[in-house]
């Protein structure tokens, strides 16, 4: 596998893109909507996950209309530097509210296997909110090992390695405004 060079833009790595910025705007602006109309009156919880959550839960709120709380949570599923789900994710920051009774909407970049938003749920419903939902931007659906009730999705994607929009190529290029995908030869 050819290396990432830190210093280096992106460019040489993008083999094409995948969802334009344009793209994006729009169906985060559709996801907005249908959030603000079906949370409209519960101020809900927005739980993201670190790191990669980032960009989508900060556009995502500029499109809600309601009123609503955020709150952080980094969970490791890859581990430092590795690429593949090892399956067995581990909570590095759990969430600082307390959830009991609250409306909770878990904002996540992508789910894969499903590992790592299956920990999550289990680990969030034994302390009773009053709602527990998912909303992430891409679904590698292809890819699912864990069954994942997904109340939001932004797109389904084919199983390539994505990086931009707060997803990373080896911790780099997540402030990319658009989806792109790795070339082969970096993968
Ligand atoms: C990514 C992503 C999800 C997880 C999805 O996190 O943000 O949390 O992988 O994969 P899964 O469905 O197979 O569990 P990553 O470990 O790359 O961390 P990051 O968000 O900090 O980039």
């Amino acid at each position: 596998m050819a290396k990432i060079n830190p210093v280096s833009g992106y460019e040489p790595y993008l083999e094409r893109v995948l969802i334009s910025e344009a793209q994006l705007k729009g169906r985060v602006a559709e996801l907005g909507a249908e959030i603000s109309r079906d949370y409209a009156g519960l101020c809900p919880l927005l739980l993201c996950i670190l790191r990669g959550g980032v960009m989508f839960l900060t556009d995502l709120m500029r499109s809600l209309s309601i009123p609503h709380h955020i709150d952080f949570m980094a969970v490791s599923s890859y581990g430092v530097g590795a690429r593949v789900s090892s399956g067995s994710p581990r909570i590095v920051l759990d969430v600082n509210t307390d959830i009991a009774g609250r409306h909770v909407l878990l904002v996540e970049d992508i789910v894969d296997s499903g590992h790592t938003l299956d920990h999550v749920l289990r680990l969030l419903q034994t302390r009773e909110p009053a709602s527990l939902k998912v909303c992430v931007l891409l679904d590698k659906s292809e890819r699912r090992v864990v069954d994942i009730p997904v109340a939001y999705r932004g797109f389904v994607i084919p199983d390539e390695f994505v990086f931009g929009y707060g997803l990373d190529v080896d911790e780099l290029y997540r402030n990319l405004p658009f989806i792109g995908v790795l070339k082969q030869a970096y993968q």
